[in-house]
């Protein structure tokens, strides 16, 4: 069958080409945008007089049918058709006869496709900042009882000095309320309308771009129509932020997998959120923190591969531009799957609270403290982390800990240490005495969940 642009050529494509060049497949999620910009557009075409009133009524009686039809799955879309675009404007030409053709009047496909890639996306950055919140949720519940859990803080995967594991949970509520903050500052370069850009160059119709905007919500028009059809950055920018969000949902599945293992039982997860072995019979394995984890790769890969379709493509529009939509949509959908199974796989955790306690005691996590408690007591710090380091490699030898070393054995070492060393080498004194701010105090930790809630639902 011709296509509807047949003009210089018959339009006639070959099957092949037709298929390779076709959009449909994917472009088709975006039937709801595309309809109501066309809703939009009948509007203003009408408001400056290029339809008649009754012709618009028409248009738009016609596309809201066709939008129900297409929801209640009575329209079927056709995947022949080589665009949404085009499938769109066909149906409603046989359904309302000619007056179907004048929706096209002052527009182009170029401005059409980046306005319903800027209603999709911000559509998706609202729920996907609300599914981010959920998860900050989950996470501040599971902190709030875990204010005094005392575990070993790591550097280099080694023990470094004991913390709280409300603290620990905590930091991954701050990256992603920065992912929250990032996904809402992408608005703002997503909320512009292209409309009216046309083709590339405008249009010699008196249109009114801001009117058509506004109909549709949107804050803001674009400067300049060239930029209006070729600009991308948009996407980029989600597709960035969905890659530094994965990069933290991944960071928080690792721990989780670690933490799930014999070697720290930490916690448990719920067997909802488990998969079990075919072969193993006692296995119970982290697939969703697992699978979070390997799909960040796959969203590393849209960004990668959008930024490198448009590195090298010329002003304006560039069919090239059609693949931007695969990687985008691929990450949305990646991103949804991964909020919607993270926020209720960490609200049903278990915490082993004795296990963390056992690895805390472990390690000698409190040797800063020793020091600093010979400073405190007139030492220079670089002597107290001698003597400090000397009496962990004396427990090392002799299977001790610093709880365990009679003061005796600490007064051959130095004659600052009293009784009171015990007190402040004790876990609990370590962790409170962090009360700098930010720092690991059950005090500070209070805080920083009221900073977190501060910032949801606000
Ligand atoms: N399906 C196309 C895309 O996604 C729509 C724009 C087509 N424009 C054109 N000049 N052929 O980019």
């Amino acid at each position: 069958m011709a296509k509807m642009w047949a003009g210089r050529t018959d339009g006639v494509v070959s099957k092949i080409a037709d298929d390779f060049n076709s959009s449909i497949k994917f472009d088709c999620r975006m039937y709801e945008q595309d309809i109501k910009g066309s809703m939009a557009h009948a509007l203003m075409l009408a408001y400056k007089n290029i339809i008649s009133q009754t012709e618009a009524d028409t248009l738009i009686a016609g596309l809201e049918e066709i939008l129900a039809d297409i929801k209640s799955g009575k329209l079927e879309i056709d995947f022949t058709a080589e665009d949404i675009h085009m499938f769109v404007e066909q149906v409603l030409t046989e359904r309302v006869g000619e007056v179907g053709k004048k929706i096209h009047t002052a527009r182009s496909r170029n401005d059409q496709v980046a306005l319903d890639m800027r209603l999709y996306l911000r559509q998706e950055s609202y729920s996907i900042i609300a599914k981010i919140e959920e998860l900050l949720k989950s996470i501040i519940t599971i902190a709030e009882q875990h204010v005094k859990t005392i575990m070993p803080g790591y550097t280099h995967l080694q023990r470094a000095q004991p913390i709280t594991f409300g603290h620990h949970l905590l930091a991954y509520a701050m990256m992603l309320l920065r992912d929250k903050d990032r996904f809402l500052d992408t608005l703002k370069r997503i909320d512009i309308s292209p409309i009216g850009s046309c083709a590339l160059a405008g249009t010699t119709y008196e249109t009114d771009r801001g009117f058509e905007a506004e109909k549709l919500g949107f804050k803001e028009i674009c400067q300049n129509s060239i930029d209006g059809i070729s600009d991308r950055d948009f996407c980029i920018e989600f597709l960035s932020n969905a890659s530094i969000l994965m990069m933290h949902l991944s960071r928080f599945s690792e721990e989780i997998i670690l933490w799930s293992s014999w070697e720290f039982k930490f916690v448990e997860l719920s067997n909802e959120y488990t998969t079990g072995s075919s072969i193993m019979p006692q296995k119970k394995n982290s697939d969703m923190a697992e699978l979070v984890r390997g799909k960040t790769g796959r969203v590393y890969g849209d960004l990668m591969a959008l930024l490198t379709t448009l590195k090298g493509l010329p002003l304006a529009y560039n069919k090239d531009m059609q693949e931007d939509k695969e990687s985008v949509f691929d990450a949305v959908d990646t991103i949804n799957m991964c909020l919607d199974v993270f926020a209720p796989m960490v609200a049903t955790i278990k915490v082993f609270k004795e296990n963390m306690l056992l690895a805390a005691q472990k390690g000698f996590i409190n040797a800063t403290d020793l020091a600093d408690y010979l400073v405190k007591k007139g030492l220079p710090f670089r002597s107290a982390y001698k003597i400090s380091g000397s009496i962990v490699a004396k427990c090392i030898q002799e299977g001790k800990v610093l709880e365990t070393l009679t003061l005796q054995e600490y007064k051959q070492f130095s004659d600052l240490f009293e009784e009171d060393l015990y007190q402040e080498i004790s876990l609990t004194t370590c962790v409170e005495k962090r009360i700098s701010y930010g720092g690991t105090s059950f005090s500070s930790v209070e805080k920083q969940i009221e900073y977190v809630k501060g910032k949801i639902n606000g």
